[in-house]
């Protein structure tokens, strides 16, 4: 109970909090890390072979062309892999190098999206919600991970590592690594979250926010660069399947509560958000009734 509802109400009142004791163990989640910071460290010619700046290829390493949408570039290079659940066969399309790669994250993505799953029950019962209201279609998808990988940067002062953006899916685990660099919107200002070893940062998407009718927020959020250390995070991203509609749900929705926000399939939602990019604002106006 106690937790159902400290979830609640940071995810209420700031849209991000950090989780710890979990149950994703500390050896899972140290043999993550390493691997992908050991993946950034291969020669480039390695690395080459899986670079793509096809935008719908599922798995590929890319630098900052996600968020392309002006002429800005962003201090940050990206490995994103597509992940079944369960894994299966779906890892034969990761790197093959480092060697443990693929054992590694297939021993880290499950269980840590089991963690995402917990978290949406709880907060569906929090919210009135049934328990298993987000199980099936709706988180469906392959879940995504994003290693975001920041060099050090020779001028912080004048280069994010990641703009102001909001996640698209519906929630976010992050380790944030032992060097900081995230930074929240908060009343208007950007505060830091604080590195606590072996915890998830959790935030939700743009997509939970549609579903749950606004009561949870997709807050924006940043990358800080800094000029001595690199920095390498992973973001585990719980999507919804391609083609299904998603909206307020209706236990959410009554009289003096209108729905806020239109429904829309995910395919459509993905469309206009490669449009509109990443901002909250933009996002908000294009969805919002
Ligand atoms: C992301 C993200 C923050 C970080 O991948 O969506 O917000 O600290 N990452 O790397
Ligand atoms: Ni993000």
């Amino acid at each position: 109970d106690e937790v159902r509802r400290a979830v609640l109400d940071a995810g209420k009142e700031l849209g991000f909090f950090q989780v710890v004791n979990h149950g994703v163990s500390a050896e899972a989640i140290r043999d993550m890390e390493a691997v992908c910071a050991e993946f950034f460290r291969l020669p480039a010619e390695e690395k080459a072979a899986f670079y793509s700046e096809d935008t719908d290829k599922p798995n590929r390493l890319f630098s900052s062309t996600t968020y392309e949408l002006g002429d800005e570039k962003y201090w940050r290079d990206c490995l994103r892999l597509a992940c079944g659940s369960p894994v299966g066969d779906t890892k034969n399309n990761w790197p093959d190098k480092p060697k443990k790669l693929r054992e590694v994250v297939e021993k880290f993505v499950e269980p840590t999206r089991g963690v995402g799953m917990e978290l949406l029950r709880l907060l569906c019962e929090g919210m009135g919600l049934r328990p298993d209201y987000f199980e099936g279609d709706l988180t469906g998808g392959d879940v995504i991970i994003n290693v975001n990988h920041y060099p050090p940067c020779p001028a912080p002062g004048l280069t994010l590592g990641l703009p102001p953006h909001c996640d698209r899916n519906l929630i976010t685990l992050l380790l944030q690594s032992t060097v900081p660099g995230l930074q929240v919107s908060y009343k208007g200002d950007w505060i830091n979250v604080e590195s606590v070893p072996n915890a998830f940062v959790v935030n939700f998407g743009h997509l939970l926010e549609i579903a749950t009718n606004g009561v949870l927020k997709s807050i924006e959020h940043r990358a800080m660069t800094n000029a001595a250390l690199a920095r390498t995070s992973v973001a585990t991203f719980i999507m919804p399947a391609a083609d299904i509609p998603i909206g307020p749900a209706e236990e959410l929705v009554g009289e003096g509560n209108p729905p806020r926000y239109r429904t829309v399939t995910f395919d459509e939602f993905m469309r206009v958000y490669k449009t509109v990019g990443a901002r909250r604002e933009s996002v908000e106006k294009a969805f919002k009734l």
